[in-house]
């Protein structure tokens, strides 16, 4: 009996595949997207009022706050992850994230704009399917701030990270390079 029921879920599975990836990716864009402009709007404020080492709670406080108001709307799994955490209990990606991260990295080398680089897929989770979306952040001006080579970052901006990320990694970007990716969950 086992092997009707495999194939009726790898059936449905394909089913849910073939008819929903494009309405799945254009709801979870416009539900989770509009966080990324308010993020980046909220860091250039934060950074010209407070100064660098005053915008700190910017992206360790109110980015995580936003992605919990959207997460707690819809019930998904959403977070930010990246290839170099600074904080690796919140950013470490799983396997399929650091493969997308690196297809990211590799597109952009190739010339695709990073900000349009994006990936949707429905994959088999605990024998579940998922589906799974997500979207490159790249580095702005701004972000070089605290995301660009250590030795161009304020020190007292320096001191503070190393207080609260002794194991930072998310350092020496350049602009336009992909600082990590937002990254969605939706159980089908
Ligand atoms: C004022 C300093 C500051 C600026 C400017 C800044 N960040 Fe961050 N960033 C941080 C801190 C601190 C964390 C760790 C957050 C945490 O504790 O979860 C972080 C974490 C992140 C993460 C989560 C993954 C990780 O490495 O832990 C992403 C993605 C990210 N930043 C992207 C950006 C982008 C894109 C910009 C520019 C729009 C930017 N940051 C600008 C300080 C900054």
């Amino acid at each position: 009996m086992k092997l009707p029921l495999t194939l009726l879920l790898l059936t449905s599975t394909l089913h849910v595949c073939a008819q929903d990836v494009g309405a799945l990716t254009a709801e979870t864009k416009k539900t989770v997207l509009p966080v990324v402009p308010k993020v980046v709007n909220a860091m250039q404020e934060a950074v010209a009022e407070k100064g660098v080492a005053g915008a700190i709670p910017v992206c360790k406080d109110q980015a995580p706050r936003l992605i919990k108001e959207v997460r707690d709307s819809t019930g998904w799994s959403i977070r930010r992850v990246s290839l170099k955490a600074r904080n690796p209990e919140r950013g470490t990606p799983d396997i399929w994230e650091v493969r997308t991260l690196a297809d990211f990295n590799i597109r952009a080398a190739a010339g695709e704009k990073p900000e349009v680089l994006e990936r949707s897929e429905i994959v088999s989770e605990n024998g579940k399917p998922v589906f799974r979306y997500m979207k490159a952040l790249p580095v702005a001006d701004v972000c070089l701030k605290c995301h660009g080579p250590a030795e161009s970052l304020d020190a007292s901006l320096k001191a503070k990270l190393l207080e609260s990320y002794p194991h930072d990694q998310a350092t020496g970007y350049a602009k336009g390079q992909i600082r990590g990716a937002l990254t969605v969950i939706r159980p089908l």
